[in-house]
């Protein structure tokens, strides 16, 4: 009553909930679309809940998230709302622990290491890594070169065969090399560091946070030895992320980062593709098993781009393939990993349109999902159907028949699965190059459906990431077995 009757008017409205600091934590933690929905039918676009004792204003649609992901930097901070989570993973002085206009440097040096030049280079190595990994992998060849066919389960594989092929490429093959070793169980140690639980507790004393910490400092210490190794040697010749700042961080004040930020900023870079691409590519691996059609439309793809006998794939192949990239695009649009981006408001706010105002110290909630499934955008959102995208000019077209079909790239976009703003995604181009010879891979070398013809698993919400539920398995089979 008290919730009803006390209610500022110039707040937005807040969701009802019984427990006072756990609010509406467990409707929202266990389907965080299901609850946008249902508040949107009561309240409209903007509504206040109570997460673990946070105020989350959420503001949907296309209009709410460009409220959000555009506000000023002085009014909204990524840093505030992420820092007490990811700073003891990836460590000082990178991404959210430093000031924002450090972060945006940052990227700037990441991103100018993902050149078409380097892209050239990393498809070759993808491929290398995806076949040595097949090769091994108990899941696929499992070392017998002439296994036809197995059951696969892909939320075991794809995370290995994303961190194998990006830390190949973005960190070079001496990192790769540590993967074989204790690199994984490190990384591993890391991932469990990074939870929701986490996210309110950062410190609780329980052993997954002392192994976060004791693994964050030994992944740190070794890409401190490469750092130390490629500066002694002179050998910057890999086109990887580490030598791009080796070469290039120095800030605009004139101010360098130190190895340990470059070392720290590795573990940022390579934890942010991490389970963003291997949902991706285990989505997309799902989707296309229920699809046979779909299945061999990609695989013909793959023959008129490259020719018969299916020569070694290069990035030029992946820019002629729509089809294949359409799929990882509808992956993203059906599935954004992120369902929730949260800024924490530094100085009151008004919502756009309204006259509602969000004090400070509370927090606001973009998710771009929302309008990715929403009938207003797409027709038959809930259908897995790449066709719908015909990239036209700078535009995206849907449906030709539908009259809401075309929607820009622009910030109030409501296609927005690596974000907008100032903390934009800058692993959109690798995601793609990565995701796509993957895919191709796959594409190539088997034909799978998922087992007892089950339907594509629901999402499963309970993890930092949009994951599908289990059981994540496949059963392919190779479409030739050598002799
Ligand atoms: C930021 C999605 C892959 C590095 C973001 C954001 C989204 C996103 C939605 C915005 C976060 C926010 O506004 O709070 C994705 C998806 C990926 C992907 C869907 C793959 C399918 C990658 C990869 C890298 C990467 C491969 C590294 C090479 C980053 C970085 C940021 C970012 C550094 C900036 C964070 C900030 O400025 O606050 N990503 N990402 N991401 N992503 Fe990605």
């Amino acid at each position: 009553l008290a919730q009803i009757l006390f209610r500022d008017p110039n707040r937005p409205p807040v969701v009802f909930h019984y427990i006072p600091v756990l609010g509406s934590a467990v409707e929202y933690g266990m389907d965080p679309y299901k609850f946008f929905e249902e508040n949107r039918k009561k309240f409209g676009d903007v509504f206040t809940f109570v997460l673990l004792g946070r105020k989350m204003t959420v503001a949907l649609g296309p209009k709410g998230n460009d409220f959000i992901l555009n506000a000023k930097v002085s009014d909204v901070s990524a840093e505030d709302a992420y820092h007490h989570l990811t700073t003891p993973v990836f460590g000082k002085g990178v991404v959210y622990d430093c000031p924002n206009h450090r972060l945006m440097e940052q990227k700037k040096f990441a991103k100018s290491a993902l050149t078409v030049q380097a892209f050239r280079t990393y498809v070759p190595a993808i491929v290398e890594e995806v076949r040595n990994y097949w090769l091994k992998s108990p899941q696929f060849f499992d070392g017998d070169t002439n296994r036809a066919s197995a059951n696969a389960h892909l939320m075991t594989a794809m995370p290995e065969l994303t961190i194998f092929t990006a830390s190949r490429t973005l960190q070079g093959k001496k990192i790769r090399a540590k993967f074989d070793e204790s690199f994984a169980d490190l990384y591993h140690d890391l991932d469990r560091g990074f939870t929701p639980l986490h996210f309110v507790f950062p410190n609780i004393p329980i052993p997954a946070t002392f192994r976060r910490d004791a693994a964050q400092k030994k992944v740190s210490d070794t890409y401190m030895e490469l750092i130390r190794e490629r500066r002694q040697t002179g050998d910057f010749s890999e086109l990887d992320i580490i030598n791009t700042f080796l070469k290039e961080a120095i800030y605009k004040d004139g101010v360098r980062m130190t190895d340990r930020e470059i070392a720290n900023m590795q573990i940022g870079i390579l934890m942010g593709g991490q389970h963003t691409s291997a949902a991706t590519s285990t989505w997309a691996l799902l989707h296309i098993g229920a699809d046979p059609e779909l299945r061999e439309a990609l695989y013909r793809e793959q023959i008129e781009v490259c020719g018969d006998d299916l020569p070694e794939l290069t990035y030029e192949n992946l820019q002629n393939m729509p089809l294949l990239n359409s799929t990882i695009r509808e992956t993203l649009r059906m599935h954004m990993p992120l369902h929730s981006l949260m800024r924490k408001v530094r100085n009151d706010l008004t919502i756009q349109g309204s006259h509602y105002v969000v004090p400070k110290g509370h927090y606001v909630l973009a998710a771009p999902g929302v309008p990715m499934i929403d009938t207003t955008y797409f027709r038959d959102p809930m259908t897995f159907r790449p066709s719908r995208w015909d990239e036209v000019k700078n535009e995206i077209k849907l449906d030709s028949d539908s009259e809401k079909a075309t929607i820009s790239k622009g910030a109030n976009s409501p296609y927005l699965p690596f974000g907008a703003g100032r903390h934009r995604c800058i692993g959109e181009q690798f995601a793609f190059v990565q995701l796509g010879t993957i895919l191709s891979m796959f594409v190539r070398e088997f034909t799978w459906t998922l087992p007892d013809g089950r339907g594509v698993p629901k999402p499963d919400y309970t993890s930092m990431v949009t994951l599908p539920s289990e059981p994540t398995n496949i059963i392919w089979t190779r479409r030739t077995v050598p002799k």
